[in-house]
Formats: structure tokens, sequence, C-alpha cells
């Protein structure tokens, strides 16, 4: 059991034996999901809330399905509806919550940072998923395990990362995982939507999609998140698709066997074309979201038993 994280807040300080040991555990759940019936008891009788400042469809089902199947009793919060809006601080939210004495927050919100802020408040796990441009762990995870299982391994792959990296916690997360695993990371976009200090993130970076596309193994798409521009970052969609829109014709310059991913939600025509999306062959895009239910259920389960493990220890001392 390699696994003694007390919070799951992003990839960054995740060691590659915790990496290996979310994924590993996550390989069960995916049999088990796959079952017709997906029921454990292993967060019998611990209550999961989700906190969603920001609007969400696959990860907060993903989240929610998650908690169910292992059991646990699982409230989702409203936040649009909450005080938040008559004007509480995040921090007064999550101490009204804490009082409620909660075994799992799951907390996604648009500012980087205000996930870790939380957890420092609060006396359970918390899950990031998903702060401002930060981090999004469970995305990451659920690529890697999506990728283990297409392409065998998670290591001396040649990746491609493309579109609005700047805006993008998914890419970072990614960035963090897959350099900690070993692969050979190409980030590929317009300029205006790389990240600042790119440079220093031992990656390559291609402005040219044919370019930089040449011989990988993974491309991973991204979409343009207009909600985290000031301003236009794009001359116009149409440009924009063009030169970075994945289509058959550019994925013909990746190795035959390259497979195609997106985290959703996905802009057809913008970022990718929508048949290529849909192609079996190439697109894993629904084996991501089925993979994301297993990872979500590993990482819960694993934050829980590291809990467990060090009460016992303090109560020993
Ligand atoms: C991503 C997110 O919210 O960061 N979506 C997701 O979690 N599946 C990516 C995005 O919004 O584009």
């Amino acid at each position: 059991m390699t696994f003694s994280a007390r919070h799951l807040l992003g990839i960054e300080h995740l060691s590659r034996e915790d990496i290996t040991a979310i994924l590993d555990l996550a390989e069960q759940y995916v049999t088990l999901n796959r079952q017709p019936h997906k029921h454990t008891d292993t967060l019998a009788g611990l209550t999961q809330i989700n906190m969603f400042f920001e609007n969400s469809t696959r990860t907060q089902a993903s989240f929610e399905i998650a908690g169910k199947r292992l059991g646990a009793d699982v409230m989702n919060m409203a936040m649009g509806a909450s005080s938040i809006k008559k004007g509480e601080t995040l921090i007064d939210t999550a101490l009204t919550l804490n009082a409620m004495n909660p075994d799992l927050l799951v907390v996604r919100h648009p500012h980087s940072g205000a996930v870790d802020l939380l957890s420092e408040k609060v006396k359970c796990a918390v899950l990031n998923a998903g702060d401002g441009r930060h981090e999004h762990p469970t995305q990451a995870l659920l690529d890697a395990l999506t990728i283990r299982r297409a392409k065998g391994r998670l290591h001396r792959l040649s990746i491609a990362i493309c579109g609005d990296i700047a805006h993008s916690r998914v890419a970072r997360s990614n960035i963090f995982l897959l350099g900690k695993m070993e692969n050979r990371l190409r980030l590929i976009g317009p300029k205006t939507l790389m990240p600042s200090g790119v440079e220093h993130f031992g990656v390559e970076v291609f402005q040219d999609m044919e370019e930089g596309l040449q011989d990988v193994d993974v491309v991973m798409m991204l979409r343009l998140q207009t909600e985290r521009m000031d301003g236009a970052f794009i001359p116009s969609k149409r440009e924009y698709y063009h030169r970075w829109g994945l289509n058959a014709e550019k994925l013909g310059h990746a190795k035959p066997d390259a497979i195609v991913m997106h985290p959703g939600p996905m802009n057809r025509g913008v970022e990718i074309d929508g048949d290529l999306a849909d192609d079996i062959h190439r697109s894993v895009i629904q084996e991501q979201v089925e993979m994301g239910v297993a990872v979500r259920m590993a990482a819960m389960e694993l934050l829980v038993r590291a809990r467990r493990e060090a009460l016992q220890e303090n109560t020993l001392v």
C-alpha cells in the first residue's frame, strides 16, 4: 500500500507510486462497472458531498455514480442556489459543511487555488474536481488509464496535447502526470494559447499541427475555454479549425495506430472534426468517460483507506 495522500488536490505532488496505485485499483473497478451488479460497500456509512461552483455534466455525474457504487451517501449541493450567492465566503461554506461531518468533499471552483484553500479548513478528504486553470487531477488519471489500456504502457510514448493549453487545467495535470511517467510531450497550438513559462515545462512546443503530430502515439484535443479568456485569443473559429482543428488528414501525420482523446465537452467543427470524434477505430473519447468512474472510485477508496490508517497510527501513539 503506497498511497498516503490526505487529499487529491493535484497531480503535481503525487509520486509515480501514488499514480500507479490509483490506476491499478481503478482496473478492478473497470471490471466491476461492467457487471450487471455494480454495488460495493467500500464507503458504506460515509458521506460524500459534491460542491460544484462551476457547471459540469460529466465530472459531477461521474463522481456521483462513483460514490453511489461504493455505497456512500452522496449529496449534491446546488451551489448556484447556495449561500455563496448571498455573499457567504468559501471558507464559511466550508466550515458549515465541515460541521456536518462529511467524509469526502468533491469540489470544483472557477478560481485556481480555491480547492487547496478549502482543504485546509475541513477535516475530511478533499478531491479537486477542477480549479480554474490550475489542476484537474482525476481527469489526468482517467486519461492515463485510457492511454495505458490502449497502448499497453504509460511510459516512453509520444503524446501531443493540442489547442488551448493556456486556459486548461486538464493540460496542466496531464503535463505533470505524463511527464512523471517519462513520456515525450508535445504542445501544439497558437502562440496566444500557450501558457507563460512553457519553455521551462520540459516539453516541445509547435505552432504547426502537421509538424507537431508527426509520429505521435496519442493526440489529446482541448476545447477553447472562452469562459476563462479575457478578450479574443484567436482570429475566428473558422480560422482556428482550419489551422488547429483535428481532422483525418492532420491525424495522418501521427502513427497509424495513434489514438484521439478529448476530455469533453467537445465543440465539433472547432477543435475536432465530428466524424473523427465518433470514429471508434481512432477515438477513445467514450472510453475516457468510462475510465472516469473507475478512477474516481479508486481515488476515493484510497483516500479513505489512507485516512483510516493514519487515524489508527495516531491512536496507537
Ligand atoms: C474539462 C474541465 O472542466 O476542465 N472538462 C471535464 O472536466 N470533462 C475540460 C473543459 O471544460 O473543456
